[in-house]
Order: structure tokens, then C-alpha cells, then sequence
């Protein structure tokens, strides 16, 4: 039996973490976290019988079911992942915050199963040496990411000519520079196909998500740059493709639904039976992306060749300005302005220590906030 740790449990992810773990005797629920939300953390605790918890944020943890052995504080992350002896730790936390618990679980030699897209982006120079390092492996969740692992299976990655990340395009694909003047964030939260938390949901209307998914499929699989292109696919069922040196293409197909990369995760190099629709074929449109009309893809772009700490500085910039998008003190259009005028003013750091990282991220917060 493995345990598992899950960070970030009460989000979107986690709670679909926790339906493919339920009822299946080859895992142990061995500890979970939240950022703020404790009824939910409550909710889990008792239905799972979690032993251990943590509360992520600076709240109370008076609340808190007294059944658990329950952490907090700076350190909460190691404290809960020391206790709980997970051998799987699955991070769903949102945000650059996700950086800390996946160095800390690879520093361990835990088995790393990583839907947190951040920190991997920001930190992928490092925790990808660590995980060699450490002889482990980091496993991803995202489905783009998921998809390409698939299908690198029995695959050599020198063999690779390009990967093809699908993107839906998110609902404002086709919206003039007027209307996306007007887009306000309850519109943006609105994904045509998936059903996500709010900043994921935001970055797939700006397209920067496909941005940080580039960025991540660099780090995950070691590609250059021009190795790595988009297509729109706006039905969202091919997750994504990869094309070897012969010509050959391979793509990983399922409806959209979040369960199945993170099925795939956990039973990796296995499967699992699960109950789902069967596959109907149906009209499958894919349209030419161009890199150019999407300034956040474009960022991302110029960021992955930069090298550094570059990456870092645009994931904190768009990660502080998403949240002014949604607390209503920026327009739609000022998320990307505020990420260029970031990359513009901060200077990204060779070789990035996770302490530099660390003091990157929170300089262009700081820097995003004092703009606001
Ligand atoms: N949702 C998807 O379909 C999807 C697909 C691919 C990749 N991802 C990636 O998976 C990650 C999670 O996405 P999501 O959609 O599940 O987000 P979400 O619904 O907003 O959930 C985020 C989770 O992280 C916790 N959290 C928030 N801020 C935190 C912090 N500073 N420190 C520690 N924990 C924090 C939240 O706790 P509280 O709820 O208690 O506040 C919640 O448990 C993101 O990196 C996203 O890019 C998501």
C-alpha cells in the first residue's frame, strides 16, 4: 500500500484527487492540506480518516477536527510530510507556493506527482536536478503534460522532433481588442470545457496557461525551444502531440476530465479500470496557432530562451496581476502589460538558487503590487 500526501486538497484538483483515490486499497490518504478553506479540510478529514493535516495559510486552526494531528506555520509543508511518511507526495496547491513542498518531497527521494504547473515554471532548473539527483521522478498531472508523457512511453526522448501542445484557446479566442477591453473576471472563470480553480481559469482566457505549459514541457522532457508548438483545438480531446524524427506522430486522446491524467499518475507505469463515457468519434477541428498573436505565449517564449530566473519573473508577475484581474483593480488587458513591464524592469539571475527564486518571486510581487 502507498501513502500519499496531498498538498492542496481542497481545490479543484484535489477534490478529483481524492475520487480516483476513494475505494482503492492500493493507497492510504495520509495527509492533507488547505490554504484557508477548513470546512472542506474538515469534510475530507472525517470521510478519509486522514491522520494528519495542515493549514497552509496564517488562520486559525481552532476549528479544526481534533481527530488529526494538525500543522501550521512556516514549516507546515515538512512538518506534514515528516509525520504522515508519505511515499507519494501529490502537489495540487495553486501558485509558486507549490515550489517549496515539491523541492522539500524530492530532497526526501519522495515519488512526485506534480499538478502544480508553477512550480515547475519557476523552479524547473533545480528541481529537475534534484529529482535526477535523487534518483526519483517527477511525474506530471497537467493533462498537455500527462499526454506527452504517455506518449514517450518506450520512446526516447532524442528521438523527439516536436512536441504539439493543443490549446482550447479559452472562451475569448475569437473576441476583438474592444471586447476583451470590457472582460470582466466572472466572464474569465467561465471555461468553455474544463471546470477549474479561478487564477487556471484566467490564464487559459489570456493563454499564458499555454505559456507556463510551454515553459513546463521544456523543464519535464528537455526540449528547446523550437521543439515545442501550439495548435488550437478547441473540443479539447487530443491533450497533445508528439512528433519523432521519422515523421511519426503520436497523440493521447480522451474526453476532458481531469480524473484520467491523475489516474494515470498514480497507476503509472500501470493502469487502472475506470468507469468512463465510451469514446464517440466526432468532428475534431484544429486550427494553425500563430505564436505572434498571442503576446503571453510570445512572453513565454522569449522567457524560455532567456534562461535564469526569467521564467520566474513571469510567473509571480501574472500570478499577482491575475489576482488584481480578479479582485477588479486591473482590466483583462493589464495582465499581460503588467507581466512585459515586469520582465522589462526585473533582472533575471544566472543559475537561480532556490533562495534566489525565492527572492525573485517576491521582488516582482512587490514590484506588480506597487503598480496596482
Ligand atoms: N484545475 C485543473 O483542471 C488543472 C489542470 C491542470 C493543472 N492544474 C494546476 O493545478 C494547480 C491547482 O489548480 P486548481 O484548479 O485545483 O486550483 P484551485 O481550485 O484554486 O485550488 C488550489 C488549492 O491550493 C490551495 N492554495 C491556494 N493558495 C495556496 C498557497 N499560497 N499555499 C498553499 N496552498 C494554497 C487551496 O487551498 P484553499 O482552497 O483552502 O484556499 C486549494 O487547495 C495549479 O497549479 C493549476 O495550474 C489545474
Amino acid at each position: 500500500m502507498m501513502k500519499i500526501a496531498l498538498l492542496g486538497a481542497t481545490g479543484s484538483i484535489g477534490k478529483q484527487v481524492l475520487e480516483v483515490v476513494h475505494n482503492r486499497p492500493q493507497f492510504k490518504l495520509v495527509a492533507i492540506s488547505a490554504h484557508t478553506n477548513i470546512d472542506e479540510l474538515n469534510r475530507q478529514q472525517k470521510a478519509y480518516s486522514v491522520p494528519y493535516v495542515a493549514i497552509s495559510s496564517g488562520v486559525s486552526r481552532n476549528g479544526i477536527n481534533k481527530e488529526a494531528t494538525v500543522f501550521s506555520g512556516e514549516n507546515w509543508y515538512k512538518e506534514l510530510i515528516d509525520a504522515s511518511d508519505a511515499d507519494i507526495v501529490l502537489i495540487a496547491v495553486m501558485g509558486f507556493a507549490g515550489l517549496l513542498p515539491a523541492y522539500y518531497s524530492l530532497q526526501l527521494g519522495k515519488k512526485l506527482l506534480l499538478a502544480n504547473k508553477e512550480a515547475i515554471v519557476s523552479g524547473g532548473s533545480i528541481l529537475t536536478v534534484l529529482a535526477k539527483e535523487k534518483g526519483t521522478q517527477i511525474i506530471p498531472i497537467d493533462s498537455e503534460h500527462s499526454a506527452i508523457f504517455q506518449c514517450l512511453q518506450g520512446e526516447e526522448t532524442k528521438n523527439i522532433r516536436k512536441v504539439h501542445l493543443t490549446a482550447s484557446g479559452g472562451p475569448f479566442l475569437n473576441f476583438s481588442e474592444a471586447e476583451l477591453a470590457t472582460i470582466t473576471p466572472e466572464q474569465a472563470i467561465q471555461h468553455p470545457v474544463w471546470k477549474m480553480g479561478a487564477k487556471i481559469s484566467v490564464d487559459s482566457a489570456t493563454l499564458m496557461n499555454k505559456g507556463l505549459e510551454a515553459i513546463e514541457a521544456h523543464w519535464l522532457f528537455g526540449l528547446k525551444p523550437e521543439q515545442i508548438d501550439f495548435v488550437i483545438h478547441p473540443s479539447a480531446l487530443v491533450h497533445s502531440l508528439v512528433e519523432f524524427v521519422d515523421g511519426s506522430i503520436k497523440a493521447q486522446l480522451s474526453y476532458p476530465d481531469m480524473r484520467i491524467p491523475i489516474r494515470y499518475a498514480l497507476s503509472y507505469p500501470d493502469r487502472f479500470e475506470a468507469e468512463v463515457e465510451p469514446f464517440k468519434w466526432q468532428n475534431m477541428v484544429f486550427k494553425e496557432l500563430n505564436k505572434e498573436q498571442f503576446p503571453s505565449i510570445n512572453l513565454a517564449m522569449q522567457v524560455l530562451e532567456q534562461g535564469g530566473s526569467a521564467a520566474c519573473i513571469l510567473n509571480a508577475a501574472n500570478e499577482a496581476a491575475v489576482q488584481a484581474f480578479i479582485n477588479k483593480k486591473i482590466t483583462f488587458a493589464a495582465i499581460i502589460e503588467m507581466v512585459n513591464d515586469a520582465l522589462n524592469n526585473i533582472s533575471s539571475i544566472n543559475n537561480p538558487s532556490l533562495d534566489d527564486l525565492i527572492l525573485t518571486y517576491t521582488e516582482t510581487v512587490n514590484y506588480i503590487n506597487s503598480k496596482i
